[in-house]
């Protein structure tokens, strides 16, 4: 039996009927359009389908769509709806990532640890993208350009418009 639900994704209201079965991942991507959040290993490990759900980083491979009825969605399309974000800039002048593939879950990871850690050490940015599994890039320019963005901006996740 399929289920009504309202979801806000990114700032918008999106009525959906879904199946009990519905993974919020596969939701985003084929019913709202919102593709930034990849299928990877679709069982938790990779962190690629990191989204949003009330400020908090979840895995949306694993997140059923009827568990999320009424709740607020942030993805990557979302953080930069007026333009980029310090950090966003800074991951992209440092040539952070290769193929980008972890790029979306791992934008998402650094903004919530800088929503609650607006000067994070080396360590905490670390602890913070550990989920995040990246095959290219051995995480040290991902990590230098987030701490770059903490150091030139004083809210390197505010929109810049
Ligand atoms: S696809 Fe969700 S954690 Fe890998
Ligand atoms: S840049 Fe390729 S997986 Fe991270």
């Amino acid at each position: 039996m399929r289920h009504d639900i309202t979801l806000k994704v990114n700032g918008e209201v999106w009525p959906l009927d879904v199946e009990p079965t519905d993974v919020l991942l596969e939701v985003l991507r084929t019913r709202v359009g919102v593709t930034s959040p990849k299928p990877g290993c679709e069982r938790g490990d990779c962190g690629s389908c990191t989204v949003l759900l009330d400020g908090r980083t979840v895995r949306s491979c694993l997140v059923l769509a009827v568990e999320v009825d009424g709740h607020e969605v942030v993805t990557v399309e979302g953080l930069s709806l007026d333009g980029l974000t310090a950090l966003q800039e800074w991951l992209v002048e440092r040539s952070a990532f290769q193929c980008g593939y972890c790029a979306p879950g791992v934008i998402l990871s650094a903004a919530e640890l800088l929503a609650d850690t607006p000067h994070p050490s080396r360590h905490d940015v670390q602890e913070a993208i550990a989920g995040n599994l990246c095959r290219c890039t051995g995480y040290v320019p991902i990590i230098d350009a987030v701490l770059a963005a903490v150091q030139a901006s004083a809210d390197p996740i505010a929109r810049e418009g």
